[in-house]
């Protein structure tokens, strides 16, 4: 398995991935490849020095989309946002997504950011096991998203 940065060109292989990574939480997705294109263009609008593909012979297996410009409201200043994080069911329990976020907070830590934050499915359950294994507290809901943040030393 290798990190490589990702470029707009991946996008279809990225909708791809998003779609299989989410069967089972359509709730919490994009369901539809254009909504995922759209907003996978969003991402790359956003930090597109943020995203990165992890990828196992030459096909990849996940990604994780950082944003080191976002403004948090609650926490009033700006963090490092982990906007997106999928794996494919096949290759978890692997340490990739950990591998994902490490390299996401580099990124942040280049702009001396100190702290992360995401939104989580109320229910995604595997989810919030793995960032609370990363350090990462619940801090508080908006309707079914529940907010995470972690410090970043
Ligand atoms: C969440 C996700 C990215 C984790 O990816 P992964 O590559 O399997 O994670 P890792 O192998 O790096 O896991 C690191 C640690 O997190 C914890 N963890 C990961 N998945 C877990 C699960 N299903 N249940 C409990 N703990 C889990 C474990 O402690 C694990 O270490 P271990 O395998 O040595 O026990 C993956 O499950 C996924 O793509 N889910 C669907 C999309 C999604 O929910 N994304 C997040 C949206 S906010």
């Amino acid at each position: 398995m290798r990190l490589r940065p990702a470029k707009r060109e991946d996008i279809k292989e990225m909708v791809k991935v998003y779609l299989e990574s989410y069967r089972g939480l359509e709730e919490y997705a994009y369901n539809h490849p254009d909504d995922v294109q759209a907003y996978l263009d969003w991402l790359f609008r956003r930090d597109a020095e943020g995203i990165w593909l992890a990828q196992d012979c030459g096909q990849v297996v996940g990604f994780v989309a950082g944003d080191r410009r976002w403004f948090s409201k609650r926490e009033g200043k700006v963090v490092g946002a982990l906007h997106e994080l999928v794996v494919l069911p096949a290759h978890r329990r692997k340490g990739i997504g950990r591998s994902l976020v490490e390299r996401a907070f580099e990124h942040f830590r280049d702009r001396a950011l100190d702290t992360v934050e995401l939104w989580v499915g109320d229910e995604n359950r595997p989810a919030m096991s793995f960032y609370k294994r990363l350090g990462f507290q619940e801090r508080d809901r908006f309707n079914y998203w529940l907010r995470m943040t972690r410090p970043l030393k």
